[in-house]
């Protein structure tokens, strides 16, 4: 073959500009290379540090009964999926998994799905059509916003977390043909909470569907780690397996008649390869164990230690925001400021990444902080004190 052919094109110019745009802006994003040694410590440049930036809240990823159960059932179904549910047809211990994943979420039925992300996006474009309104959180994940704006709808957006304005939003769109609320439950970048109460009441009152993403509540609310969805009457509760559950995935919960409409029309479901038999069983193992005691043992210790480095951290002036769960931003405005405040905390052993527009709104750059169930009182003291040291509060 001609060696030729190997060479690489051109950089386009539209790439060269972004790049350069970025980096002068302290917004570009790059890959760091690490070594994850257990739920609380990952290797970077050959360094252990106590990792701070997971989003596995309850320390799942590494725990004995999700390997475990995903070699079991990689061993017995193979590595690979070979093509959608839909068309190879559904492991029996697939479809006995949703029905406890249903019963586990209070919901009639349970579809398993690919990454939170697919869903969002073939969720939201399988339920909204052309004609509908959809009312969506200014906050809400990329992943919501990708599947409005893949739906064709009309894609409107209320203040964050103000249900009045999103009252005011609907009364305005009264004749649409459909509407549809949006909603993180917990936010990723803030930490905050939806009142799913409200949003539930205005959802009924104003005949819109509602459509709740359950990501970061999933295992970690609720006495049965069952998150904060399912009691909203939402018509579509979405949740990942991918952060308190330790794995991979997502999951729709739903009544017996969505499922069937969401398995023929939701195209990340019909046209995407089902996901390995290793995914599955890790989930299946975590939505065992997130009902069990141990779980609960790990819920009340992580909002325990959680509370503490939060008062701590607002005792000594810096900014929490509005968080009231295991993500804690510090907000400190300056995409520099993070960065550095970033920097020094790895140095220091501690990895929790800065967090800059467009992520979260311009000047609000942050260090995201995620407390995980398998950090000790000792790993949250010494968080404390380097972001303390680093951002210049000791
Ligand atoms: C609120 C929310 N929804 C959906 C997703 C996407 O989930 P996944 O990481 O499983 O693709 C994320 C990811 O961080 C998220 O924060």
């Amino acid at each position: 073959m001609d060696s030729k052919m190997h060479q690489a094109a051109s950089t386009p110019e539209f790439v060269k500009r972004f790049l350069a745009e970025a980096t002068a802006s302290s917004t570009k994003r790059s890959l760091r290379a690490v070594v994850p040694v257990s739920a609380r410590e990952t290797v970077v440049d050959g360094r252990k540090c106590l990792n701070f930036s997971s989003n596995d809240y309850l320390g799942l990823a590494f725990h004995p009964a999700l390997i475990a159960e995903s070699v079991r059932w990689t061993e017995k179904y193979g590595a690979g999926s070979a093509a959608s549910r839909l068309v190879t047809g559904t492991i029996d211990a697939y479809l006995e998994l949703e029905q406890r994943i249903a019963a586990w979420k209070g919901a009639e039925a349970a579809v398993i799905l690919g990454a939170g992300y697919m869903a969002n996006t073939g969720l939201i474009a399988a339920i909204a059509g052309r004609k509908a309104v959809i009312f969506s959180d200014k906050y809400n994940h990329a992943s919501l916003n990708a599947g409005c704006t893949l739906s064709g709808a009309n894609f409107v957006r209320f203040r964050h977390n103000d249900l009045d304005h999103l009252e005011e939003l609907i009364v305005r769109e009264d004749d649409a043909a459909e509407k549809i609320i949006v909603c993180d439950t917990v936010f990723s970048m803030d930490g905050d909470v939806v009142d799913t109460d409200n949003l539930a009441a205005i959802a009924k009152k104003y005949g819109c569907l509602l459509y709740l993403d359950d990501a970061h509540a999933t295992g970690v609310f609720g006495d049965r780690g069952e998150g904060l969805g399912c009691g909203a009457s939402a018509h579509i509760v979405m949740s990942t397996f991918s952060k308190a559950m330790g794995g991979y995935g997502s999951c729709a919960t739903c009544s017996s008649d969505m499922k069937e409409y969401l398995i023929n029309r939701c195209g990340s479901f019909v046209f995407s390869t089902a996901m390995p038999p290793a995914i599955y069983g890790a989930i299946s193992a975590a939505v065992d164990l997130v009902q069990g005691e141990e779980c609960r043992i790990l819920r009340r210790n992580l909002f325990r230690r959680v509370s503490w480095l939060r008062e701590q951290l607002n005792a000594a002036g810096l900014n929490t925001g509005c968080s009231t769960t295991q993500i804690l931003p510090v907000i400190l405005g300056e995409n520099d400021l993070a960065l550095s405040v970033s920097r020094q905390l790895l140095e220091n052993g501690v990895l929790a990444v800065a967090i800059r527009p467009p992520t979260v709104p311009k000047d609000t750059a942050r260090i995201r902080l995620s407390l995980s169930a398998a950090h000790t009182d000792s790993d949250v003291e010494y968080l404390l004190e380097q972001l303390l040291l680093a951002t210049g509060r000791k």
